[in-house]
């Protein structure tokens, strides 16, 4: 559990989206590949995982755990050859949390469009001290439009989880209450 004694957020000066938004690029290989021969959904999870690390290490100062991912999303395949920018910002912050938007985009090795949007995630990340408790994060500034609109959606997917997460405790609190042993 965060350590409620330590100080309200008030005092840790608010940083701006910009300040830690990250984009890792990487070009796709043969051993990246499914049965299908186009590229592992896991692979793309893992770059995604990796780029959100980034910014939530940036943005909180320090050592941050994926705490969950979410809406992982993928739009089209991608394949051996192609280019992959996976583009990451703080959408939003808590106490100690930070809510991660990753952007997965691809260049096409053989195609001179520009880069097609292949897929996206939302992945909480808990900041942690020496002894992997929650520490608190700066807040988060939203500086454009965008940003803003992403702050207020991370908001609403924030509020759904918690709900969701009581709402599954209450119910196997009530089972086990119930003697139901499964
Ligand atoms: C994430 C972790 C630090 C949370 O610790 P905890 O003792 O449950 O602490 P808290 O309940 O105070 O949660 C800390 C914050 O994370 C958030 N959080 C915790 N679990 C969460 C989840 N499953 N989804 C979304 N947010 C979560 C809390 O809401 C809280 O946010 P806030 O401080 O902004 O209000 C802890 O569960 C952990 O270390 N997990 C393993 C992480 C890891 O190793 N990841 C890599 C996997 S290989």
């Amino acid at each position: 559990m965060t350590d409620q004694s330590q100080p309200p957020e008030a005092d840790i000066p608010v940083k701006p989206t910009s300040a830690s938004r990250t984009t890792l690029s990487h070009i796709m290989t043969g051993n990246d590949t499914n049965l299908l021969g186009t590229v592992h959904g896991g692979v793309i999870m893992k770059l995604v995982d990796d780029a959100a690390g980034a910014v939530a290490g940036r943005h909180s100062g320090g050592p941050a755990v994926t705490a969950s991912m979410d809406e992982m999303v993928f739009l089209e395949p991608v394949r051996v050859g192609d280019l992959v920018h996976v583009r990451a910002q703080v959408n939003w912050t808590g106490r100690s949390s930070m809510e991660v938007g990753v952007r997965v985009m691809a260049e096409r090795w053989n195609e001179s469009t520009p880069a097609q949007q292949v897929g996206s995630a939302y992945l909480v990340f808990a900041a942690v001290d020496e002894e992997g408790k929650p520490r608190r994060v700066p807040q988060v500034a939203p500086e454009t439009e965008r940003d803003k609109r992403r702050y207020q959606e991370a908001q609403i997917r924030r509020t759904h989880r918690l709900a969701r997460r009581r709402a599954i405790k209450e119910l196997r609190e009530q089972r086990a209450a119930e003697g139901i042993d499964d």
